[in-house]
């Protein structure tokens, strides 16, 4: 992606990086850094670090980092010209005009119109003759007039060509009704992906149809055909419905494992309800639902897959900072089920009783152990003592300890002296794998990603804090008018030395912000360099670098038996024998 760096300049100029980042983090200053609770991963103290002067954020934690296009990119899950785009907007510049992005930019905005009347399309159809029997089954599953029209429910008809027809005679390619996954191929013959379905529109936050589900009417399979991931749909970015839960004012979301069940909770009263898109619940997910709300309450299905989906989601939503509460579906297999035969009155009841993940866990936990046996007990009681002892709150440990010293028919004394053990069991796991880290130092330098190799420590350690001292103050590049790219081991910091010095020789900024052929995982890493390096600026540390960098460059090339081989020669020349 080519935006001029003139262009690139100017935009992180008119971006600090800290008000950029202050948008998302709330930021605390310390010394010549900036500190906050990392928005990329779930922690309570803070390791998320922004540099003012650098340019850049950096998480001690995650490793992830990088400058203010790159946080844009992270943060609103954007691609790189959307990110660019983002900010300009941010500063009020003007974009430049780019062929290449344009078409991209064009292509998305082609995609998210020919899916707004790809839902028209279907929704109309809801109420014709081709539809009847869309309109019939809908009514059947006991959606109301308004919930069709609110969540744009529409009738994929029974035929082979009825969206294509009607998209081409609004001028979309057939190229666009690919692209957008609308369409199946075979034999060269294109033709309606979705035919004879109950069609839910996937509207993302900003109010973009997105994608398709569909339903058959019956017991075939699969019972929701979804639309494939394109350039505008992202599963495992996106959840249904939550363009409109984002209006509630309940104060809380509900996330729940089908389209119907979301729907239903709507159509109830409950308008804070989001479903994922028949995938499991993912980092994206959490992250997503965190910048709507901090309380989230959990409904999965009453059946074992459910179960072990809540499990498994309730960690990754308390990592980002998520208040979580669990309601077991019982009576019931799912919300949507329930609220049809029991009414929106004791659905709430049931909401207003939801438990906290602990009671949660301890009920699942006392499901597994048959108390009337001891033996079982026992392990009950050292089971909850895992439990507990992971509370940070004494208050929590003691409200439920006493409700497992209870269902154990123990005394709560003999429940705390097993939590304390339990809790002095697990720091001493902890402190064993502190000690693990603390002993290895070295590798501890490496890059966090396998992909980052460092071969040579030596030259490595002196290539990082060769960048960094550059990247702190430009004008040391004089001192080294023979290091090169080339002579650096690590070959991702001898590229960045090189555009470094070109940029220099343009008379173009310096900053990590504006280096712009790194991929994510390389920008993070540059930024963990920057952030850890905090020695003196000095001409004199630069030129020891480069002297170490250059005399492992030479070292490390007598290696080869190419480089014997040349070595040799060179010998032969100089000094006038034979070897
Ligand atoms: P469910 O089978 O629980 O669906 O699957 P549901 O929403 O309750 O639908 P009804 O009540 O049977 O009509 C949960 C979710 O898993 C995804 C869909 O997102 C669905 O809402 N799913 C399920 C698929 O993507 N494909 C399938 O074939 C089945
Ligand atoms: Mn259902």
């Amino acid at each position: 992606m080519a935006f001029s760096p003139a262009f690139l300049d100017e935009l992180v100029a008119r971006n600090p990086i800290e008000d950029v980042v202050g948008q998302y983090v709330s930021l605390k200053r310390s010394g010549a850094n900036l500190f906050g609770l990392c928005p990329f991963h779930g922690e309570k103290t803070a390791s998320f670090s922004v540099s003012p002067d650098k340019g850049i954020y950096y998480c001690f934690g995650c490793h992830k980092g990088g400058g203010v296009v790159n946080f844009m990119m992270e943060i609103e899950g954007l691609s790189y010209p959307d990110a660019v785009r983002a900010l300009a907007k941010r500063a009020g510049l003007e974009m430049p005009e780019d062929d290449q992005y344009q078409s991209q930019y064009r292509q998305q905005e082609r995609l998210w119109a020919l899916m707004k009347e790809a839902a028209r399309f279907f929704h109309a159809t809801l109420y014709e003759p081709a539809g009847a029997r869309g309109l019939a089954y809908a009514q059947k599953r006991g959606m109301s007039k308004g919930t069709l029209t609110r969540f744009g429910i529409g009738f994929a008809p029974d035929a082979w060509h009825s969206l294509i027809d009607a998209m081409r005679q609004k001028g979309y390619t057939d190229q666009e009704l690919k692209d957008a996954g609308l369409v199946s191929e075979k034999g060269g013959r294109m033709y309606d992906r979705f035919r004879n379905r109950l069609m839910f529109p996937i509207i993302d936050v900003r109010g973009n149809v997105i994608g398709f589900g569909g339903r058959v009417m019956d017991d075939a399979t699969p019972k929701y055909l979804n639309s494939p991931e394109t350039l505008i749909f992202n599963k495992r970015r996106n959840l249904f419905g939550l363009n409109l839960a984002k209006k509630s004012k309940l104060g809380y979301l509900i996330l729940v494992e089908g389209y119907m069940d979301a729907i239903a909770l709507h159509q109830y009263g409950f308008d804070c309800a989001v479903a994922s898109l028949g995938t499991s619940l993912t980092e994206n997910h959490a992250t997503l639902l965190s910048r709507y709300t901090d309380q989230v309450v959990l409904i999965y299905d009453g059946d074992e897959a459910g179960q072990t989906a809540t499990r498994r989601a309730i960690p990754m939503l308390e990592k980002v900072g998520l208040r979580v509460r669990v309601l077991r579906m019982r009576e019931a297999k799912d919300p949507d089920e329930y609220l049809r035969r029991f009414g929106a009155d004791k659905f709430k009841v049931l909401l207003e009783e939801a438990s906290n993940r602990v009671e949660y866990q301890l009920q699942a936990i006392q499901r597994k152990y048959d108390l009337k046996e001891d033996e079982q007990r026992v392990r009950f009681i050292q089971e909850a003592a895992e439990l507990l002892c992971t509370l940070d709150s004494a208050v929590s440990r003691e409200v439920y300890g006493v409700r497992a010293a209870e269902a154990a028919g123990i005394s709560y004394d003999a429940m705390k002296l097993e939590t304390d053990k339990a809790f002095r069991r697990r720091l001493g796991r902890e402190k064993k794998r502190q000690e693990r880290i603390d002993l290895a130092p070295a590798q501890n330098l490496r890059p966090k990603s396998r992909s980052i190799q460092y071969e040579n420590m030596k030259s490595a350690m002196a290539e990082e804090e060769a960048l960094s001292l550059i990247l702190r103050d430009p004008t040391l590049l004089e001192q080294v008018p023979d290091l090169t790219g080339e002579q650096f081991s690590v070959p991702l910091l001898g590229r960045v030395f090189d555009q470094l010095r070109l940029r220099r020789q343009q008379g173009l900024e310096i900053s990590l912000a504006v280096l712009t052929e790194l991929n994510q995982e390389e920008t993070s890493h540059l930024a963990g360099i920057l952030q850890r390096q905090q020695g003196a600026v000095n001409e004199q540390a630069l030129r020891d670098c480069a002297s170490i960098i250059r005399d492992q460059h030479q070292a490390g090339r007598v290696k080869t038996p190419r480089d014997l081989l040349e070595l040799r020669n060179q010998l032969k020349e100089r000094k006038g024998y034979e070897a």
